[in-house]
């Protein structure tokens, strides 16, 4: 699959970027800087990095992995380079009060069908091999959350679940503030595991 990663440079898109990379994807890193793309890239074998707007364009998915404030101007700035392509939005905004989700309102900035998911994966974990966790992925749009689906199955060494419409990205964007709790209750690494469904 080619792939872009919008903010591709932080530690969530570069730590996606390497898991991606280990299992054959063409990956673009992307960055409002094309040098710094270019020298991730580097770091982590991606087939090449350049600005944001020149790294979705000719890819099967755009991943939007800026900083989680950065989502929807980002989202905005790009919709005419991204124009009918798949989007996954992984963002998660711990400080959220809006009622809807990041991804539902990207949705509302970008023509291509959006997904949301991987947000209870740790960027941490992420880097240094497949997580032993599931992945969660969410979308109205078949195709593009198949596409998701597919790559997040390359990630973590648990399954890819499909958790449903895109409204349920509220839910999502939620779960990254729920491990960080955990973490920091128990002292430890959360991830999740999903119990009670039918082998894959
Ligand atoms: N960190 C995690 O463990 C984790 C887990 C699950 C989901 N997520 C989600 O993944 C996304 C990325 O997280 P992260 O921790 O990697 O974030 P980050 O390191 O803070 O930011 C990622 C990238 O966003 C770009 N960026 C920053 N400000 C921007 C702006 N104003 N406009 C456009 N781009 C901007 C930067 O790239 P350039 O400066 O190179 O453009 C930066 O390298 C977030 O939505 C987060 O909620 C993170």
């Amino acid at each position: 699959m080619k792939v872009a990663i919008v903010g591709g440079t932080g530690d969530f898109g570069l730590a996606l970027a390497r898991r991606l990379v280990e299992a054959g994807d063409e990956v673009v890193i992307g960055s409002r800087d094309a040098e710094r793309a270019q020298e991730k890239a580097d770091e982590v074998g991606a087939a090449a990095g350049a600005t944001n707007e020149a790294a979705v364009r000719g890819v099967e998915l755009v991943v939007l992995a800026t900083n989680a404030g950065a989502t929807l101007e980002t989202a905005a700035a790009l919709a005419e380079a991204i124009g009918e392509t798949p989007v996954l939005s992984v963002a998660s905004d711990l400080r959220s009060t809006e009622p809807s989700s990041l991804a539902e309102r990207t949705q509302e900035l970008v023509r291509g069908p959006v997904a949301a998911g991987l947000q209870s994966l740790a960027a941490g974990k992420l880097a240094h091999g497949r997580p032993d966790e599931d992945a969660f992925v969410c979308g109205d749009d078949a195709d593009a959350k198949a596409l998701a689906l597919e790559l997040a199955a390359k990630v973590v060494a648990g399954r890819a679940l499909d958790a449903g419409p895109l409204v349920r990205a509220r839910v999502l964007e939620g779960l990254t503030g729920v491990i960080v709790s955990l973490n920091k209750r128990y002292k430890g690494h959360a991830g999740i595991r999903v119990t009670g469904l039918p082998e894959a």
